[in-house]
This record gives structure tokens, C-alpha cells and sequence, in this order.
């Protein structure tokens, strides 16, 4: 019995975040190389990862020595992500919650892995948040609203 609860716990926690963005799905090693070479971040610069799942984008990102910030909904996830990011402490934080409430912090670049119905309204969340210049990396959907500066594989990046 306690098994089928489990069970049921962790199909309510993925299931849960589509109400309020994409459902998990990693990111591909390829394409989260593709992503950071076209950031062309410098190490001490931030990124930023709205709805980082298991850790995979944010582990590279520490890796070359960015310091990232990250969101996610599910907390099997952020316990996961806590996790794989362990080595990297100093450089990482997540935050439990929906990034649609949070209040986001000053960064260098967003990575961003949604979906399409949520790229009008991101757009228009970073335009009123960000005074300064900012990059935005999107795997697979474009933001319809901006013309993008680069595409690699299906990775768009944008300038704000
Ligand atoms: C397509 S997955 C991408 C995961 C990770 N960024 C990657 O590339 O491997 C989308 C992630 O966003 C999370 N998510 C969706 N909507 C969210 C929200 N409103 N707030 C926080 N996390 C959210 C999901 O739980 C899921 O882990």
C-alpha cells in the first residue's frame, strides 16, 4: 500500500507542474553544450534556469565556472538537483517554487526549456524585469515576439 502512495506521490509531482509550465524533460548533452557555447559566458558571470529539473544544465554551467540560479516546481527534482550539484555548492543555488512568482535576480543570461504557450508571456516577463543588457537561450521554442541573433540545432539565443 505504501508503495502505491509513493507511486502516486511521484506521478502528482510531475504531474502537477503542467499547470504551470513545461513538464520535465532533460535537456540533451549536445544540446546543453550548444546552449552555453552560444551564451559565451564568462566564469564568475550568472546564469539564470527557469524550471532546472535534475541539475544537468546547471552542473555544466558550474563547471565552467558560472554561478547559476535555478527554479523548479517539482521537489523531487530540486532534491535530485541538490544532489548532482553537491560539488559545486559555492557556485549554485535552488530555489523551490514557480519561477512565475519569483522574484528573478540580477543575471548575465536566462536558459530557458518550456514550451510554446509560455514564450509571449516570458518575453514579457524579462522586458519589465531587466533594465540591462541580457542574453536568453531557448532549447527548441522560439520566442515569436523577438527576431533571435543565433540558432545552433535548435537552440535560439536572444539579446535583450
Ligand atoms: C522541459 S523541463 C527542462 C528541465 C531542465 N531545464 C533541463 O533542461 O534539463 C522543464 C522543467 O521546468 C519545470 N517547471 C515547469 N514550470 C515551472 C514553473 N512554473 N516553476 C518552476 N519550475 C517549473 C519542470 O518541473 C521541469 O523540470
Amino acid at each position: 500500500m505504501l508503495f502505491l502512495y509513493a507511486i502516486f506521490a511521484i506521478i502528482l509531482t510531475f504531474g502537477m507542474v503542467v499547470f504551470f509550465g513545461a513538464p520535465y524533460l532533460p535537456t540533451l548533452a549536445n544540446t546543453k553544450k550548444n546552449a552555453l557555447d552560444l551564451l559565451e559566458l564568462k566564469p564568475g558571470q550568472t546564469l539564470l534556469e527557469l524550471g532546472s529539473g535534475d541539475g544537468r544544465v546547471m552542473v555544466s554551467a558550474a563547471q565552467r565556472g558560472l554561478y547559476v540560479v535555478g527554479y523548479e516546481l517539482n521537489p523531487l527534482l530540486v532534491l535530485i538537483s541538490i544532489y548532482q550539484t553537491r560539488k559545486y555548492r559555492s557556485q549554485v543555488k535552488i530555489i523551490w517554487g514557480n519561477f512565475w512568482t519569483k522574484n528573478w535576480p540580477e543575471c548575465d543570461a536566462i536558459y530557458i526549456f518550456l514550451l510554446d504557450r509560455y514564450m509571449n508571456k516570458l518575453d514579457k516577463k524579462i522586458r519589465t524585469r531587466y533594465k540591462k543588457p541580457i542574453l536568453v537561450v531557448s532549447n527548441s521554442f522560439k520566442i515569436t515576439a523577438k527576431k533571435h541573433i543565433k540558432e545552433l540545432h535548435g537552440v535560439y539565443l536572444y539579446k535583450y
